[in-house]
């Protein structure tokens, strides 16, 4: 197979991506009656943190384990890589001792630069432009608990950020709608959301219009990692940007809610939404794990059928 990396949503096709949900399905489905599935031993996943993460650490490291091979962790602190040396040689040099790699950094372009210099598939662990692993899980747990998303309408609800972009991008590839209300001034910027054009997402000034008649409501932090400078200006900007009880009921009577996690309860969701009965937070993050076993196999194995 050749080299494919998976640095946006969009770099795999809508029908490889309905590949790797298949799979999702089988390869979850074995975890929970604990058969052994070893299609990756001998192969070697390499992290790279640049940025914290409790998920998608250990949903990478597991998985990986989990599917036979092995996980190594660097972050910038103790590799060379928080030294200076070239991304370029980085990529050189690790993807002459490993399988796959992973890595969570700043600058979308950093990724980009990475993987043009890497010898095996490179994965996108969140960037500040996207978060392609979250909204595959999302987009999972959608279609397990409703049905197929597409046609559907999701409310995302606060900042313009790497899942609000990503989310857009797989509503062009999915077919489906985003409702988007963000304060002013932290509107959806289209060309750095990688879009094809404006058809499906619709943008509200009031949060509540934008979660009404929803299939799906979510937010996330209104501070992402990297824009700390800025929180005391977000929490007064965003204030009223908070999913709450009454912005569920604006949704349609079975809507889901989701979160990327971690969430702040009483910033951009109040306690009884994250934690009350449209919540299906804790299987999307479960679903980390068995998407990204589904990617990884993918990336390296090409279609298996099962
Ligand atoms: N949702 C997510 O990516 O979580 P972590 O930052 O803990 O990896
Ligand atoms: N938007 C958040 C997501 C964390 C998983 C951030 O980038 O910090």
């Amino acid at each position: 197979m050749s080299l494919r990396h998976f640095l946006q949503l969009n770099d795999l096709s809508r029908e490889e991506l309905d590949h790797v949900f298949a799979r999702t399905g089988w390869i979850k489905e074995r975890f929970k009656r604990y058969e052994r599935y070893w299609p990756l031993q001998d192969r070697t996943l390499v992290m790279i943190f640049e940025k914290a993460s409790t998920r998608t650490r250990l949903s990478f490291e597991a998985g990986m384990q989990q599917l036979g091979g092995t996980a190594i962790y660097l972050n910038t602190r103790d590799s060379q890589l928080g030294r200076g040396e070239p991304v370029e040689d980085a990529a050189e040099v690790i993807s002459r001792m490993s399988d796959l790699v992973m890595i969570r950094t700043y600058e979308q372009a950093i990724i980009e630069r990475f993987a043009a210099h890497s010898r095996v598939p490179v994965i996108n662990g969140l960037t500040n432009e996207y978060h392609p692993c979250q909204i595959l899980a999302d987009i999972y747990t959608f279609i397990e608990h409703r049905g197929p998303i597409q046609g559907r309408t999701v409310a995302w609800i606060g900042d313009s950020n790497n899942v609000c972009n990503t989310w857009l991008q797989a509503a062009e590839v999915f077919g489906f709608k985003v409702h988007v209300s963000t304060p002013p001034g932290y509107e959806v910027e289209p060309e750095r959301a990688g879009l094809h054009g404006t058809a499906h997402f619709e943008e509200f000034a009031d949060p509540m219009d934008a979660a009404r008649g929803a299939d799906l409501v979510t937010t996330d932090v209104w501070t992402s990692m990297g824009f700390e400078a800025e929180n005391e200006q977000r929490l007064k900007a965003f204030a009223d940007w908070q999913v709450d009880g009454d912005m569920m009921k604006a949704a349609r009577p079975d809507a889901l809610f989701m979160h990327c996690l971690p969430a702040h309860r009483g910033e951009e969701v109040a306690a009884e939404v994250i934690d009350g009965p449209h919540s299906v937070v804790w299987d999307e993050a479960e679903n980390r794990l068995h998407v990204q076993k589904a990617l990884m196999e993918f990336l390296l194995l090409g279609r298996v059928n099962a």
